[in-house]
């Protein structure tokens, strides 16, 4: 009789135990998915591109990127430009160690799509149009675009900003035809 109780005491502390580590386990899991959950919204808020002259220019600003709403709103403040006309566009790679800016790549194109205006569905994400430049070769200029992402598939952070000698046409494949580069800047995550 006493021994019968001994095992059963037995058994039942076993299967406490086993429950036990079943539940630590589950726990150990929940963290996991937790952080798992967390690192999947980087949630960057703002970006920033200081650009530098290239291909001996004395082209030179800062553009920031901010997150407003489902668009990205761009701020640039771009000096020492020629008046009129300037193409804009982000380029596939962060990489500005070419001193003309070539190794900054194409259009950032992550659709597939061609080259067009800002206003087309089809467009290049980097397309951002024209800068204007005024008579004193400055541009200020402030616009929402509705394709730019500041995380995710497709962000534009690591990519690179160039601003060219020439008008983007808006229409020659891939290029718009906006000539040399002039500037050459590295998309970064910015402090909020
Ligand atoms: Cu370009
Ligand atoms: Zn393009």
């Amino acid at each position: 009789m006493r021994r019968k109780l001994e095992i059963v005491a037995l058994a039942l502390a076993a299967t406490l135990m086993l429950t036990a580590q079943a539940v630590a386990q589950n726990k150990t899991k929940d963290k996991a998915k937790t952080s798992m959950k967390m690192e999947q919204a980087p949630g960057i808020s703002k970006a920033v591109a200081v650009l530098n002259p290239a291909s001996g220019s004395n082209v030179r600003g800062v553009v920031t990127f901010t997150k407003d709403g489902n668009m990205v709103k761009v701020v640039a403040d771009i000096e020492g430009l020629t008046p009129g006309n300037h193409g804009f566009h982000i380029h596939e790679f962060g990489d500005c160690s070419a001193k003309d800016g070539s190794s900054a790549g194409g259009h950032f194109n992550p659709a597939g799509a061609p080259h067009g205006a800002p206003a087309d569905k089809q467009r290049h994400t980097g397309d951002l149009g024209n800068l204007v430049a005024g008579q004193d070769g400055k541009v200020h200029v402030e616009f929402s675009d509705p394709m730019l992402k500041l995380d995710g598939a497709g962000a534009i952070i690591g990519r690179g900003v160039i601003v060219h000698a020439n008008p983007d046409d808006l229409k020659t494949q891939p290029t718009g035809n906006a000539g040399g580069r002039q500037a050459c800047a590295v998309i970064g995550v910015a402090k909020p």
